[in-house]
């Protein structure tokens, strides 16, 4: 091998051939959703052709949500796939998480394994959260140097001074989905060698540890890593400098520091089957230590065809943000047809019983200008007067619809110098202000203590991450 590095997907909610009678079965399914699921599998074997094309590379890691639904049909595939990996020679390692096995009324998890069928649907066959090692230990575990029993995590050698842990979710399926004491501590160990042989060390888990946003944790703190403080302390305290992840979907590189100026990266790489769907290859320099990230993305979707669309046009046009974006604007023109494209995604019934507030309400939005926004909140958004002509005109929806494109590909759009960052700026600054002044207390629910309502909503207009959710180079 010419080089030592690995690649990275993570939530590939992989769905069966066999588990849906037909792509319409499945598509009410997607529409709903923020993931392609009825081309799932065209999907992850281009994603795979581009692996098996990369001689130089023979390394592959998948953080869990390996498929969507818990069904056995799903993973005795799934894991033929992965089979065209290992028959090429790579070597394969995953991690399971809450899609990957069925509630059984056990635990939290709630998800159910379901054959989708022209007429509805049906119960299929459950694999168990207690099958799941056994079902993947050849990827991983039989590898491994050390495995803890518990949580199903192992630890193996990757290269030469290159050390990888992966770690399992154990826990309820919901509220606590991580590591317990006794987790913890054989991951402790597992570092602590792997520092004492000087190898460099990477961290591997399906839940975020740190969040995209602050206001996820704030707002959905069960839906990270199950101990995630602890993990953060232990990685600063040893020096283990990235952990990679995934489930929230989104595309986003965040550094943790703590009191003492110690530091790590959460490297969260996007589904691979949402419309910014990408692969991490992550290039190993055991010489200088560093530890080198890019983002490896597919133009096309083989055996599929994509009518002359981006693969982020294809996959986003599918679910329902890219439903109501090219929706909306058919309520002024044709209501029956704006329906139709919402339907499964919006209240339907409630929307063709009140169709003239509906479209009313629907046209003053379409209408709305940024300058309007702009001079609302005019003296908190610092726009200038050459800013306020240069923006004449144009409309708030789509400025609006390009942010809402960013939420999960990451890059967030505007910078800082932009008009449009000054205009969102100024509106939720002067929200805010309004908001206190009419005690509106539902704003202290979503704003963490210390924050302000615009700290919320900047990350989601502006990069102030790390600058690039794409890629970056750290010292390990
Ligand atoms: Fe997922
Ligand atoms: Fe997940």
């Amino acid at each position: 091998m010419a080089e030592k590095s690995l690649y990275i997907l993570t939530d590939t909610h992989y769905v069966s051939k066999r588990i849906f009678s037909s792509d319409k079965a499945l598509r009410g399914r997607e529409k709903g959703d923020q993931i392609a699921l009825v081309k799932s599998v065209e999907i992850l074997r281009s994603f795979f052709k581009r692996i098996l094309e990369d001689e130089n590379s023979d390394a592959v890691l998948i953080t869990g949500d390996l498929v969507n639904g818990g069904d056995r049909e799903s993973h005795e595939d799934f894991i033929s796939e992965l089979k065209t990996l290992t028959a090429a020679g790579k070597r394969v390692f995953v991690t399971t998480a809450t899609h990957d096995y069925c509630g059984m009324g056990d635990d939290e998890n709630f998800f159910t394994a379901t054959r989708y069928l022209d007429d509805g649907s049906e119960p299929a066959e459950c694999v168990r959260k207690g099958e799941l090692f056994d079902l993947y230990r050849a990827f991983g575990p039989d590898q491994s140097d050390s495995v803890d029993k518990e949580s199903g995590s192992y630890s193996l050698k990757l290269y030469d001074g290159v050390r990888l842990i992966a770690i399992n979710d154990n826990g309820n399926g919901r509220s606590h989905c991580g590591l317990f004491d006794e987790g913890f501590r054989w991951l402790e160990e597992e570092i602590d060698k792997a520092n004492a042989a000087k190898e460099m060390v990477l961290l591997a888990v399906h839940h975020p540890v740190i969040p995209p946003w602050d206001v996820f944790s704030h707002v959905v703190d069960f839906e990270m890593f199950g101990g995630y403080k602890r993990l953060s302390e232990m990685m600063c305290e040893k020096g283990v400098r990235v952990i990679f992840t995934g489930h929230t979907h989104v595309q986003s590189i965040r550094r943790f520091e703590d009191a003492q100026g110690r530091y790590f990266f959460d490297v969260a790489t996007t589904a691979a089957v949402s419309a910014a769907g990408c692969m991490r290859k992550v290039l190993l320099d055991t010489g200088n230590r560093t530890c080198d990230i890019k983002s490896v993305r597919i133009d096309s979707i083989d055996g599929v065809d994509m009518q002359g669309k981006s693969f982020f046009d294809y996959v986003y046009g599918l679910n329902f943000v890219g439903a109501v974006e090219k929706s909306l604007p058919l309520a002024t023109s044709d209501y029956d047809a704006f329906l139709e494209g919402v339907s499964g995604v919006l209240p339907v019934d409630k929307l063709k019983a009140h169709p003239v507030i509906v479209k009313a309400a629907l046209k003053k939005l379409g209408k709305l200008k940024l300058s309007t926004l702009a001079k609302f909140g005019k003296k908190y958004g610092g726009i200038t007067k050459e800013e306020m002509a240069a923006i004449k005109g144009e409309k708030a929806m789509p400025v609006l619809f390009e942010i809402t494109r960013h939420i999960y590909s990451g890059n967030a759009p505007f910078t800082p110098d932009t008009a449009e960052y000054k205009v969102l700026k100024g509106t939720v600054e002067k929200a805010q202000k309004l908001a206190k002044t009419f005690r509106v207390s539902a704003l202290d629910k979503v704003v963490p203590p210390g924050q302000t309502l615009w700290d919320v909503a900047e990350p989601f207009v502006y990069n102030n991450r790390t600058g690039n959710d794409d890629e970056i180079t750290i010292n390990c």
